[in-house]
């Protein structure tokens, strides 16, 4: 009778670890809020706006420096992606592209915290438009 009841404290305690572990591991992942994005970049004009020119030259930039977390649609499930402590909106919803140009080219260029600045390895603005450009196509 006693071997039973040691048995099942045992028992209970195996599955509350599991839960306190799963606790911890969903507490891990944190959301970046909204993001504070200078006026100077919101009222940016995207002088390459509909230049199909620019489709591929986008794509390649992509999936080069950007897929590897965001993933190949842009849905925030790279290869990368469970390693990081923020979560990434999807590039396709419907909240994400119904921001400006600017407020894009901000996200992607200048970045905050896990979301890395691209301006020296993007140097090119016809570069980074492409890559705002290709984003939209995501959809
Ligand atoms: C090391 C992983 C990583 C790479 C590489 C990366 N990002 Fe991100 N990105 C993030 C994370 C994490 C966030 C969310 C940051 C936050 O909310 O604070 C983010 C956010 C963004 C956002 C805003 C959407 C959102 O989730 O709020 C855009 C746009 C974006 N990234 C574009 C890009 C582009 C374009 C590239 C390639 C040039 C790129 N990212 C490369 C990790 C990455």
């Amino acid at each position: 009778m006693k071997n039973r009841r040691n048995l099942l404290t045992f028992f209970l305690m195996v599955v509350m670890c599991g839960f306190l572990y799963s606790f911890i591991a969903i507490q891990d992942k944190k959301d970046g809020g909204p993001w504070d994005i200078p006026e100077k970049y919101k009222n940016m004009e995207n002088t390459y706006k509909g230049d199909a020119s620019l489709n591929k030259v986008g794509k390649i930039l992509y999936l080069k420096h950007c897929r590897s977390c965001h993933g190949s649609k842009g849905e925030g499930d790279g290869a990368k992606a469970a390693s990081l402590k923020t979560n990434m909106r999807s590039l396709k919803d419907a909240e994400f592209q119904a921001q400006p140009d600017g407020v894009i080219y901000y996200q992607s260029i200048i970045g905050r915290d896990e979301m890395p600045n691209y301006e020296s390895k993007i140097p090119d603005e016809e570069d980074r438009w492409a890559l705002v450009n290709y984003m939209r196509t995501l959809k």
